[in-house]
């Protein structure tokens, strides 16, 4: 019997698959510009900005992707992904309903909204799109651990995505993190990591272990560009779904940024491939006031965004210092949108206003994006004739608590009509 000897191959020396990428070219630096080979860096040597991923696009057409699978791989064609991956083993998350929200929008005097609710996404959550492209990148560059620092919701995609893939998984949380979201990554990981400090410290510590270990990836450290890109189908989608064109406004929740200024890369890129009109968009950003560095910023008018410590019950959005904060603030501005951001009392209130008008539960990144939909309305930061969409990021069911004390039964009675009646419902 021969005893084969695997070949180990670590991220730091891919041997890259003719094709692995799609139509990707290379990385790109988002500050110098300078180019950079495809492989699992994130930081420009030059300049050591950000680095993202630049493409040779083919000509596609609306009917090509219409003829796709009904989620994120109809868009496979502009992401960095095989054109089998529909193949490989993944959760085939995205094409999440786009809902008209006609009950919301006369509650807050907006003539035409929708709610795009990622929500219903595999592991409740708009995570599972920028998992399933990192996911496709550490399986091309060899990846022998598949990880991520997390503020809950992406801890819950990856170890769930890991599963399925067969790959290992470990995935680094805050240890003050709500509940449900441990418990929605334990099940699927045994290798949950709680570490006793913020966000920001997580990721700190992700970047050591990153530089430290070979063959690990950090879906949103080291492989942070193809990860990244999977936030361009929110953008995608809306489009399609509303008929192969681009709203007028779009609010959006910020905590890193990366996920806004991904959908306004994928507006971008319709209207440069012909698949959608040319038209002025304005996006918002949305935050809660004890995480709030972009909207602090943008309302001071300044570039810089000084990190702060975060002290908010909306945990999914709490990154003191957000990577892509400055190109948040430039899209905002730029667009003619504006970031906003809303007390912890205003996200639970939103929570159960979305919850009673359009019947969906979200959770507190949510309600802070609905929350601050509303501020925007009473304050006249945003047009209410024009069509507007608000993105729904994830399930209510993982934040129970924010709304345990604010709602509950009507009353408690005997099993007797007539105590039923002297509620005063019959
Ligand atoms: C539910 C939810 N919404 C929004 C965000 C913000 O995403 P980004 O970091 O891309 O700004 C997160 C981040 O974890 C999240 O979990
Ligand atoms: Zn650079």
């Amino acid at each position: 019997m021969s005893t084969v000897v695997a070949e180990t191959t670590t991220p730091s020396e891919p041997t890259l698959r003719e094709g692995a990428f799609g139509h990707a070219k290379g990385l790109s630096c988002r500050e110098c510009g300078h180019a950079v080979e495809l492989g699992p860096h994130y930081a420009c040597p030059e300049c050591f900005g950000p680095l993202e991923i630049a493409y040779d696009f083919p000509q596609v057409t609306r009917e090509e992707i219409e003829a796709g699978p009904a989620n994120i791989w109809r868009y496979k064609a502009l992401l960095p992904v095989p054109s089998d991956i529909e193949q490989s083993p993944n959760m085939e998350p995205g094409f999440t309903r786009l809902l008209r929200a006609n009950n919301l929008g006369r509650e807050l005097g907006i003539d035409n909204l929708w709610v795009k609710d990622d929500s219903t996404n595999p592991t409740n959550s708009f995570k599972d799109r920028v998992v399933a492209c990192a996911l496709s990148a550490a399986t091309e560059f060899h990846a022998k651990v598949f990880a991520c620092p997390s503020t809950g919701n992406l801890a819950n995609a990856v170890a769930a995505a890991g599963a399925r893939a067969g790959i290992k998984t470990v995935v680094f949380i805050p240890s003050n993190l709500e509940k449900p979201k441990q418990v929605n990554s334990a099940v699927y990981t045994d290798s949950l990591i709680a570490v006793n400090g913020n966000y920001d410290d997580v990721n700190k510590l992700a970047s050591e272990i990153a530089g430290e270990e070979d063959g690990w990836a950090f879906v949103n450290v080291n492989v942070r560009p193809y990860y990244a890109e999977g936030s361009k189908t929110l953008g995608y989608e809306i489009a399609e779904q509303l008929g192969w064109r681009l709203p007028d406004q779009i609010v959006i929740p910020v905590a890193s940024g990366s996920q806004l200024t991904k959908v306004d890369k994928a507006f971008q890129e319709l209207i440069k491939l012909g698949l959608v009109e040319d038209k002025p968009y304005k996006v918002y950003g949305a935050q809660a006031e004890g995480c709030s560095p972009v909207s602090v910023a943008y309302k001071a008018g300044v570039d810089a965004i000084r990190p702060v410590k975060p002290d908010t019950i909306a945990k999914s959005l709490a990154i003191g210092n957000p990577a892509d904060g400055i190109y948040v603030l430039d899209i905002c501005r730029r667009t003619g949108g504006a970031v906003e951001d809303i007390t912890d009392d205003q996200v639970r209130e939103a929570i159960v206003l979305l919850a009673r008008t359009e019947g969906i539960f979200t959770e507190t990144a949510g309600g802070t994006t609905v929350g601050v939909l509303k501020k925007l309305v009473e304050t006249g930061q945003l047009d209410t004739s024009l069509e507007t969409v608000v993105i729904n990021t994830g399930h209510g069911l993982k934040t129970l608590d924010a709304v345990a004390d604010s709602v509950g039964p009507a009353a408690t009675i005997d099993p007797s009509y007539a105590a039923f009646a002297a509620t005063g419902l019959a």
